[in-house]
């Protein structure tokens, strides 16, 4: 059945159209993901490349989304698999071109094998090629060949594109700022997200090992309807919670431990991405406690830090601030050493415990698209960009303590980290992984219920 076409995918199409009206006009080209072997003739699970489906709403592999903007008119065109009863058996459903365009709203659609007559004829006397190379190594083999035919006709006065555009950036600034209905589907993300961490809660107890709590999160994610994990699970017990990438899961829990969790869902193409620390046993010792406290702190001043106008590092500062004063007051860092709290975070001590950012921009991709200096300035002088209503931030900061001469022994082996999934509004923010348990209190009560 065919239902309307998505007004959103069509609004963004017209946009990067009216972009690239303004730059003369031209031709873009934005392909899907490849499909990935994974071994033998078994493949990944599919995920489109995000900024293809944030214009087109297709998620079909092998497809190419082609706009034209001539100065006269704007168009945009899918190429996409041809219909295939027989495949379908196999594979299951494809629209095929007319069906897609039907849905989808495209002025036009081709099967891929068109794609050698077809582009050639469009990307005859294009002003501008709006491409980003290196991004589809196959599509620039295929331009190559298509832009090879156009230089062919060169003598029949046919010119090919005078220069080219990395239209990613232009796509990268527009998926920066979420629409409403991006944001309720982080929402959607961010609640089956918190529901996982709170089910993983609940579940957890000394003995059991990583990967069943691994199991408890992808059971919830699935139960309600995600898709996929937007990346790789962390589940990590003890010394593990001080690996940062941590990817095994494999270790048994033991009392005392305390468990970092960092996973989150993807829903409808959206990610989410949150990370607890939990006591295994259901209960903060005192040391865990204090640090728990104090990275509660500094992500308590990161989040404030949260509002349109602020710097896009203001977050960070403030969560370097209160992590290094308290990296002070718990004898982590020694003050004959590493001198006063300006001396401490002027010198970096607090590395030592504190080695990452405090978040990164969160949308289709985990780690999102998007410049974090402001735009239309060059180097790597440009200032930080400020924050502005429909930017999705994460705010993570976290402690891990190794074993370590001279780092005091009750504090080794604790990793912790705590994330929130927070959407710039046009007066504040909005904390989208608000419900999942995160005080000392509301934890512990969750693991007892
Ligand atoms: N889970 C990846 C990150 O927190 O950036
Ligand atoms: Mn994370
Ligand atoms: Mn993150």
């Amino acid at each position: 059945m065919i239902t309307a076409p998505s007004a959103s995918f069509i609004s963004r199409r017209k946009q990067l159209l009216e972009q690239m009206q303004a730059q003369g006009g031209g031709v873009a080209i934005i392909a899907t993901a490849q499909e990935m072997l994974r071994n033998n003739d078994n493949t990944f699970p599919f995920r489109h490349d995000s900024s293809f489906y944030y214009l087109s709403g297709f998620t079909e592999p092998e497809a190419l989304l082609v706009l034209v903007a001539d100065g006269a008119s704007e168009r945009s065109i899918l190429f996409c698999r041809e219909k295939n009863l027989e495949q379908e058996i196999w594979d299951g459903f494809r629209y095929g071109p007319a069906a897609a365009q039907a849905q989808f709203g495209f002025d036009a659609a081709f099967p891929m094998e068109a794609l050698a007559t077809e582009m050639p004829n469009l990307l005859a006397d294009a002003a501008t090629l709006f491409h980003s190379a290196g991004v589809a190594p196959q599509l620039d083999t295929q331009l190559q060949s298509w832009l090879d035919v156009v230089h062919g006709k060169s003598r029949s006065g046919v010119l090919a594109p005078q220069k080219t555009v990395n239209v990613r950036s232009l796509i990268d600034e527009m998926r920066l700022f979420k629409d409403a209905s991006e944001i309720a589907l982080m929402q959607k993300a961010a609640s089956v997200s918190g529901a996982a961490h709170a089910r993983a809660m609940r579940a957890a107890k000394p003995g059991m090992f990583e990967y069943e709590i691994e199991a408890e999160l992808l059971h919830e994610f699935r139960r309600q309807g995600s898709q996929a994990p937007a990346y790789g699970s962390i589940v990590a017990t003890g010394a593990n919670a001080c690996v940062l990438h941590y990817q095994s899961n494999a270790a048994q829990i033991k009392d005392g431990d305390l468990i970092l969790i960092d996973a989150g869902c993807e829903f409808d193409s959206y990610a989410s991405d949150i990370t607890r620390s939990f006591p295994a046993n259901g209960k903060f010792s005192a040391a865990q406690k204090t640090l728990y406290e104090l990275v509660l702190a500094a992500q308590q001043a990161a989040i404030s830090c949260a509002h349109p106008g602020a710097g896009y590092m203001d977050g960070h500062h403030a969560a370097v601030m209160v992590l290094t004063q308290g990296m002070l007051d718990v004898g982590l860092l020694d003050k004959n050493k590493v001198g006063t709290l300006d001396d401490a975070i002027a010198h970096n001590a607090f590395r030592q415990f504190y080695m990452h950012g405090t978040g990164h921009w969160l949308g289709l991709d985990v780690h999102d698209v998007g410049s974090y200096r402001e735009v239309n300035k060059v180097g790597m002088e440009r200032p930080y960009r400020k924050l502005e209503a429909g930017m999705v931030i994460t705010v993570e900061p976290g402690i891990y303590v190794r074993k370590a001469e001279g780092v005091p022994e009750q504090f080794w082996d604790i990793g912790i980290r705590i994330e929130d999934d927070i959407a710039i509004t046009t007066d504040g923010h909005l904390n989208l992984s608000r419900d999942t348990p995160k005080t000392v209190a509301e934890i512990e009560s969750e693991m007892q219920s």
